[in-house]
Order: structure tokens, then C-alpha cells, then sequence
């Protein structure tokens, strides 16, 4: 006969607990948290937005040039930064990369900071077209050495702004051009809209 310790009557509800940890943890794992924000890469070279299109002033458009009119804001291709450094920064050890590279035929390769799930339909166009401007949803990126994703890029954020309820003054003014305290809802919250 062995008395039961305390211990010992404890033990179911300890392996329930620790059950119940696991399974914690296993629904963590399997639902990783869906937001990015803070994600901010290092890239093939250190490509500098605060340069760029901070102190030299370079247009967004200049080098993203789908924003305004298609889905995608399009990371400009090497002939593009060519246009420049064949000439500008000729002997940085960046720019001699960036030739090299060129010369072998082959692309540099970025890393892509923003992305959003394949169910997920989203369009540059739609909404640079109604004022809505790079930083709301990017940051201040004139100021990045390294751009970083400044907005959680959840359905939430996505779901906010479509309501009226985040929505940049100016952004309300372009959709409700005729009224004085524009407010409400300025996109549809239909789930066929994000997603078809
Ligand atoms: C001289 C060309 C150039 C200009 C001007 C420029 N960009 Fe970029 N941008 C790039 C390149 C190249 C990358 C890819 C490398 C990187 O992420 O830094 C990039 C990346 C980005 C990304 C991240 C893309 C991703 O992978 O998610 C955002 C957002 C962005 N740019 C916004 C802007 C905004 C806003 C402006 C204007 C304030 C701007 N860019 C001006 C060349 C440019
Ligand atoms: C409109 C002209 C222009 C374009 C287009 C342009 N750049 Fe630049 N870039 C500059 C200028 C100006 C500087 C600053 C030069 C200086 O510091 O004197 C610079 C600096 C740089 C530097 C820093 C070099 C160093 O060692 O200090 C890198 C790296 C660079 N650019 C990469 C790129 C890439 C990649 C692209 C294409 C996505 C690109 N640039 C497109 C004008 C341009
Ligand atoms: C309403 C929010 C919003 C606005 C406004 C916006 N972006 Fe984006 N941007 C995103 C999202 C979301 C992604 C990721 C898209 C994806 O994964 O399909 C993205 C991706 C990008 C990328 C990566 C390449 C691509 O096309 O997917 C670049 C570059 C970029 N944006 C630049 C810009 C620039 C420049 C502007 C202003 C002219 C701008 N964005 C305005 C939300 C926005
Ligand atoms: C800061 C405000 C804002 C944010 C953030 C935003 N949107 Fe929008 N969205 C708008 C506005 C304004 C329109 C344009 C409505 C119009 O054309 O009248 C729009 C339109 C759209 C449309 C087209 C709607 C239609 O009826 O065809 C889609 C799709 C869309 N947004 C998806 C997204 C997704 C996905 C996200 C998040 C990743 C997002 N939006 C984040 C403001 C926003
Ligand atoms: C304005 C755009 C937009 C609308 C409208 C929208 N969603 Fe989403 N949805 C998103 C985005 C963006 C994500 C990706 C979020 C992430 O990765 O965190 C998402 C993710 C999801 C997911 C995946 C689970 C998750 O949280 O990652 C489900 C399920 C979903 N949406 C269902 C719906 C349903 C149901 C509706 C209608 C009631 C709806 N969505 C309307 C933008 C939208």
C-alpha cells in the first residue's frame, strides 16, 4: 500500500494544465500573429530612401511607377537607377555592385518588405486615385535609411480606414467632394471586395 501524497493527488490537474499548455502554444504556432509591422530587411545593398528621395528629392512616381495607375506600386528595374549612377557615384563600391550585376544580366535582388496574403486583393490605383497618399499606409519613407512596415497591413487597418473611422481628412474631402464635414463609410467592407 503507498499513501497518496499531496503531490500525487495534484497530478491529474497538473497534466490537464500542462495538456492545456501545449495545446496553447500548438494554436500560437498554427495562428502566428498575421501583422509584419516592424519587418524591415536588410537588402542586397543599402539602398537608402532618406538619400534618394529625402535629401536628392527623387519623385515616388519617378521609380514607382504602377502606383498611380495599376495594382501593383512596381520596385523599379536596374535600367532605372542606371539612368543616374552610369554616371552619379560611379566609384561607390554599392554602385560598382549594382553595374556588376547589371552587366552579368541579372536583377538585384530585393527583399520584399509589404506583403499580403495571396487571398488578400489589394490596388495601388484605387487608392492613390483617391488621395490617399504613400505615407498613411508606408510611413514616412523620405526619412528611411531602411525601409521598415510602418502599418499593421491587417484586415482590421484595412477595415478601419473603409469605415470612416481612421480615414485622413483629405482622403474624405476627395471622396465626398460636395459636402462640408464629410465622414462614413468611403469604401465598401463586403468581404467579396478584399476577397474574390
Ligand atoms: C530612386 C528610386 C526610388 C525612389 C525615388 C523611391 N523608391 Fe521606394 N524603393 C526603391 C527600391 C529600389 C526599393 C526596393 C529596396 C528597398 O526596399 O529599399 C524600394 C522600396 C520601397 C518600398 C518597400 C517595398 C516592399 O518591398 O514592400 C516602399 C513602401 C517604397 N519604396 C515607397 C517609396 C515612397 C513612398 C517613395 C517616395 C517618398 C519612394 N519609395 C521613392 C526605389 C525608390
Ligand atoms: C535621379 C537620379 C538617381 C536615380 C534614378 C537613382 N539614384 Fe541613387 N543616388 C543618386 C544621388 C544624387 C546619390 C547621392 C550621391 C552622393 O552622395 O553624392 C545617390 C546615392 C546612391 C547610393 C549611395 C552610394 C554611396 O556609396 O554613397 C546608392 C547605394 C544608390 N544611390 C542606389 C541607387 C539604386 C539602387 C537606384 C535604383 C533603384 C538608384 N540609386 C537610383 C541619384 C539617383
Ligand atoms: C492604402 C494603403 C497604401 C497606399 C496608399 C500605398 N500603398 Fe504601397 N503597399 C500597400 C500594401 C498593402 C502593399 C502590399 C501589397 C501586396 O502584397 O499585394 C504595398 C506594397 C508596396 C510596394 C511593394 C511592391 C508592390 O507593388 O507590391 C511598393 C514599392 C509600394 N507599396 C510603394 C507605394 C508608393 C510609392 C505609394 C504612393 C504613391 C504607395 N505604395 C501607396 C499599401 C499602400
Ligand atoms: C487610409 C484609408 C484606407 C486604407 C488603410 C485602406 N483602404 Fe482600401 N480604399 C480606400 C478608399 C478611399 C478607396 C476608394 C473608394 C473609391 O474608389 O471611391 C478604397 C478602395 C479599395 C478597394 C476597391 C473597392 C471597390 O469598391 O472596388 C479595395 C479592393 C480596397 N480598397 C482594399 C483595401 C485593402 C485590402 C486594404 C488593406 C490592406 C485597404 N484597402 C486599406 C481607403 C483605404
Ligand atoms: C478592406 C479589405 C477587407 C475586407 C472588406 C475584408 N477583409 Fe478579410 N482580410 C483582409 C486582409 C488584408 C486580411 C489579411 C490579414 C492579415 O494577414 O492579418 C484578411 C484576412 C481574412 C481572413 C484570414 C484570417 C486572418 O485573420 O488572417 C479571413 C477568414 C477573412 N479575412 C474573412 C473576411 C470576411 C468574412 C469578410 C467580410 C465580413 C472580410 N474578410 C472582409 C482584408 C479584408
Amino acid at each position: 500500500m503507498f499513501k497518496i501524497s499531496g503531490i500525487q493527488k495534484k497530478w491529474p490537474a497538473l497534466v490537464i494544465l500542462g495538456f492545456l499548455a501545449i495545446a496553447g502554444a500548438r494554436v500560437v504556432w498554427v495562428f502566428p500573429s498575421a501583422s509584419n509591422q516592424g519587418y524591415a530587411p536588410e537588402q542586397p545593398i543599402p539602398f537608402s530612401h532618406k538619400i534618394m528621395a529625402g535629401d536628392f528629392k527623387i519623385p515616388c512616381l519617378y521609380c514607382h511607377t504602377g502606383a498611380d495607375k495599376s495594382r501593383h506600386a512596381v520596385v523599379p528595374a536596374m535600367n532605372v537607377c542606371l539612368n543616374c549612377h552610369s554616371v552619379v557615384k560611379a566609384d561607390s563600391p554599392f554602385i560598382q555592385k549594382l553595374k556588376q550585376v547589371y552587366a552579368d544580366g541579372k536583377a538585384l535582388e530585393w527583399v520584399r518588405v509589404h506583403e499580403l496574403p495571396d487571398f488578400v486583393y489589394f490596388s495601388h490605383e484605387r487608392h492613390v486615385s483617391k488621395g490617399v497618399s504613400c505615407e498613411t499606409c508606408h510611413g514616412d519613407v523620405k526619412t528611411m535609411e531602411r525601409v521598415v512596415q510602418v502599418a499593421p497591413l491587417t484586415m482590421g487597418w484595412c477595415l478601419d480606414c473603409h469605415r470612416g473611422a481612421t480615414t485622413p481628412p483629405e482622403v474624405l474631402a476627395r471622396v465626398f467632394p460636395r459636402q462640408k464635414n464629410p465622414k462614413g463609410p468611403v469604401a465598401s467592407t463586403q468581404c467579396n471586395t478584399c476577397h474574390q
